[in-house]
C-alpha cells in the first residue's frame, strides 16, 4: 500500500480494479457494470451505517422519526440500496436477498446475464450495539436459455463468478474475488472510493483461534466437542487456541482470513441444518476462503459442491485455513461413518 493515500495520483481504486480485470478478461463490461453497483451500494450503505443513530435507522421497519416521516429499518434500506443499484446496471436477471422470501426477476428491459445471491445487512443482531456487520453476495451467470426463473439461481457454488462482502467494521473494506485470488479494498471516506490496500491475499495453513457460539454446547453433536477439546487441551502440549466469536459472519470470517484459525457455524441437535445460508452467506465465504488458499465444509463434504434445493436453505459450515479445516474433518469423519 502507498503511503500517499489519497494523494498517490497512481492510487489503484476497485473502480480501477474492476475495470483493469474486465480489460485483461475480454468481458463485454457487464460484470464490470456490475460489481462497480454493487461498490455503490456498499458505498451508501456503509454511510447509513455509519450515521444510523443520529438519522434515527435503528428499531423496527415502518416507525417514524420526530418529523413524522417513515424511517427505514437500516437493513430494509440497505435491501432496497442492493436492488436498485444492480438493478440500474443492466446487468442482472434474478437476484436472490436474505430480505425477500422469493427471488426477484430482473424487468426485461433492465436485464443482463448475471444472478446475484445477496444478503444485503449481515449479523442484524448486533446493528442496534453497533457491532461490525456486513454485506455478502456471489455472482453466478445464468445457465438456461428460458425466461429468467428462481431456478435460475439454484447453483453450486463451483459456478460462482465472483463473490465477496463488505465489512462495515472499525473501517469499512470490501474484499472480494473474480476466481483470480482475493483483494481487499478499504474505503477512503476523504475521496469516497475504495482502496486497494492487500493484493492476492492469503490465509495462514494453521490458526490459533476457533471461532463459534458455544452457547449451543449442550447440542452440539460430538465431533465437535471433541474437536473443542482438542482446540483446548492440545495433547501434543502445545498453547490452546484462542476463542473469539463475534456473531456476524462477516467480521468472523474477516477475522478468520487475516488472522488465520476456523470459524464453525455446525449443525446441532437443534437446528440439524445448521443456521447460516447456503447461497447467500456460506457459498460466497467458502468461494473467498478457498480463493484465499483456505477451505470450507459442512464435514461431509465441501461447500461449494453443493446442489443447492432452495434458495434460503441452510447448511452447516466450517472454514478457515486449511490444517484446521482438514483436522476437524477427519473428526467429523470418524464419527459420521
Ligand atoms: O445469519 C445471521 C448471523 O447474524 C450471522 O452473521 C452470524 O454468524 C450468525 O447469524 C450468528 O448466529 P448465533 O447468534 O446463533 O451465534
Amino acid at each position: 500500500m502507498s503511503d500517499k493515500g489519497a494523494f498517490d495520483t497512481n492510487v489503484v481504486t476497485l473502480t480501477r480494479f474492476v475495470l483493469e480485470e474486465g480489460r485483461k478478461a475480454q468481458g463485454t463490461g457487464e460484470l464490470t457494470n456490475l460489481l462497480n453497483s454493487i461498490c455503490t451500494a456498499v458505498k451508501a450503505i456503509s454511510t447509513a451505517v455509519r450515521k444510523a443513530g443520529i438519522a434515527n435507522l435503528y428499531g423496527i421497519a415502518g416507525s417514524t422519526n420526530v418529523t413524522g416521516d417513515q424511517v427505514k429499518k437500516l437493513d430494509v434500506l440497505s435491501n432496497d440500496l442492493v436492488i436498485n443499484m444492480i438493478k440500474s446496471s443492466f446487468s442482472s436477471c434474478v437476484l436472490v436477498s436474505e430480505e425477500d422470501e422469493k427471488a426477484l426477476i430482473v424487468d426485461p428491459d433492465q436485464r443482463g446475464k448475471y444472478i446475484v445471491c445477496f444478503d444485503p445487512l449481515d449479523g442484524s443482531s448486533n446493528i442496534d450495539c453497533l457491532v461490525s456487520i456486513g454485506t455478502i453476495f456471489a455472482i453466478y451467470k445464468k445457465t438456461t436459455n428460458g425466461e429468467p426463473c428462481e431456478q435460475d439461481a439454484l447453483q453450486p457454488g463451483r459456478n460462482i463468478v465472483a463473490a465477496g462482502y463488505a465489512l462495515y467494521g472499525s473501517a469499512t473494506m470490501m474484499v472480494l474475488s473474480t476466481g483470480l485470488g482475493v483483494n481487499c479494498f478499504m474505503l477512503d471516506p476523504a475521496i469516497g472510493e475504495f482502496i486497494l490496500v492487500d493484493r492476492d491475499v492469503k490465509i495462514k495453513k494453521k490458526g490459533k483461534i476457533y471461532s463459534l457460539n458455544e452457547g449451543y454446547a449442550q447440542h452440539f453433536y460430538p465431533d465437535v466437542t471433541e474437536y473443542l477439546q482438542k482446540k483446548k487441551f492440545p495433547e501434543d502440549g502445545s498453547a490452546p487456541y484462542g476463542s473469539r466469536y463475534v456473531g456476524s459472519m462477516v467480521a468472523d470470517v474477516h477475522r478468520t482470513l487475516v488472522y488465520g484459525g476456523i470459524f464453525l457455524y455446525p449443525a446441532n441437535v437443534k437446528s440439524p441444518k445448521g443456521k447460516l445460508r447456503l447461497l447467500y452467506e456460506c457459498n460466497p465465504m467458502a468461494f473467498i476462503m478457498e480463493q484465499a488458499g483456505g477451505l470450507a465444509t459442512t464435514g461431509a463434504m465441501n461447500v461449494l459442491d453443493i446442489q443447492p434445493s432452495t434458495i434460503h436453505q441452510r447448511v452447516p459450515v466450517v472454514l478457515g485455513s486449511p490444517d484446521d479445516v482438514q483436522e476437524y474433518i477427519s473428526i467429523y469423519k470418524k464419527h459420521n461413518k
